[in-house]
C-alpha cells in the first residue's frame, strides 16, 4: 500500500525472528529507517518474538530511537502476554499493539484494537466535520457494534476471570502436548503459548472432523478459553486409535517434521532413535 521496500526476516525453527538475520538485514539497509512488525503469537506455530532483543539489535546496529518505528501484532497473544510478564509496554520504544477481538476474548464478529501513541494518533487524525468526530482509519468507517462486543468481554471476565483463562490455556496446552508426546507423536510447544504444533495427521477426515489447520506434515491446535480437558482427552484418545490403524502395517510411518519443528520434538522412526541415543 505504502509503495515502501521490504524485507522478509528469516526465522528460527520455533517460528521465532531469527535475530542475526534482522542483525544482517538491518546493517544491509543502514541508510533507510526501519519499521518493525514483531509477532506476538505467530500464527501457526505461537512463536513470541523477544521485543528486548530486536531493541538491543536495534541500538547494536546504530539505529536512533527517532529511526525506527515497531509495531507489535499481538492478534491471539496479546490478552494473554500481559499477565506472563512484561514484554509488551509503552515504557519501551515501541510505537503500536493490535489485538484481536474475536480470537481470545471470543468476540462473535471480527475485531480488534489498536493502542498507540497520542503523538501519532494527533499526526494521523482528521476532523471530520459531518459525524463531529476524529477518524484515523484508513476507509474513514468503523463498526460501532464491535466496540461494545469487546467492552462486554473485557467487563464480564474482568482482569481476574482473563487471567484465570490464560492460565487455564497454557495448562491445557502443556497438557495435551505431554500426553501426546507420551503417546510417540511429534509434538512442539512454544514457551507461554497456548498453540500445539504436531504431526498432520494422515487421514483426511480426522483433520476434517477436528477442523485442523494444516501447513507442510504439521497440524496445529489452537487451544482456547472453550476447550476442556475432555475435548482434549477425546483428541488424543481417538488420534491414538487412529494412528494405530494407518501405521499397522509398518510399510507406512509417520512424518519426519525434525526440519519444522525440530529433531528434538519429532518423533519419526529416525529421530526416535536419535533422540534416545543423545
Ligand atoms: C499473528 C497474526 N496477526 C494477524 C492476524 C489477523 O488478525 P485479524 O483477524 O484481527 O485481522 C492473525 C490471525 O490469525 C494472526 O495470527
Amino acid at each position: 500500500m505504502y509503495r515502501m521496500d521490504s524485507e522478509t526476516i528469516n526465522t528460527s525453527v520455533n517460528g521465532e525472528m531469527d535475530y542475526s538475520d534482522l542483525r544482517e538485514k538491518l546493517l544491509q539497509n543502514k541508510d533507510k529507517p526501519a519499521i518493525i512488525n514483531v509477532t506476538i503469537g505467530t500464527t501457526f506455530k505461537g512463536a513470541i518474538d523477544d521485543v528486548d532483543v530486536i531493541l538491543e539489535t536495534l541500538k547494536d546496529c546504530g539505529y536512533s530511537q527517532d529511526r525506527f518505528y515497531i509495531h507489535c501484532d499481538a492478534a491471539l497473544c496479546g490478552l494473554m502476554t500481559p499477565f506472563i510478564n512484561n514484554m509488551i509496554s509503552f515504557k519501551k520504544p515501541i510505537g503500536s499493539v493490535t489485538i484481536s477481538g474475536h480470537k481470545f476474548l471470543g468476540c462473535p464478529m471480527p475485531c480488534g484494537v489498536q493502542i498507540t501513541r497520542k503523538s501519532y494518533i494527533n499526526n494521523l487524525s482528521t476532523n471530520v466535520e459531518y459525524i463531529a468526530s476524529v477518524d484515523a482509519t484508513i476507509s474513514g468507517s468503523r463498526n460501532g457494534l464491535t466496540p461494545i462486543f469487546l467492552w462486554y468481554s473485557l467487563s464480564a471476565k474482568g482482569q481476574i476471570g482473563l487471567q484465570k483463562d490464560v492460565k487455564r490455556c497454557l495448562d491445557n496446552a502443556k497438557y495435551l502436548k505431554d500426553h501426546l508426546q507420551k503417546e510417540g507423536i511429534s509434538v512442539m510447544l512454544n514457551e507461554l503459548s497456548n498453540i500445539v504444533v504436531l504431526e498432520r495427521p494422515r487421514d483426511h477426515e480426522f483433520v476434517r472432523r477436528w477442523q485442523l489447520s494444516c501447513v507442510k506434515d504439521m497440524a496445529h491446535v489452537i487451544v482456547m478459553p472453550g476447550i476442556t480437558r475432555e475435548m482434549l482427552d477425546n483428541f488424543i484418545s481417538e488420534l491414538v486409535q487412529q494412528r494405530k490403524q494407518w501405521y499397522q502395517d509398518g510399510k507406512t510411518e509417520a512424518p519426519c517434521v525434525g526440519e519444522d519443528i525440530g529433531a528434538q520434538n519429532c518423533a519419526c522412526t529416525y529421530h526416535k532413535i536419535e533422540n534416545i541415543s543423545s
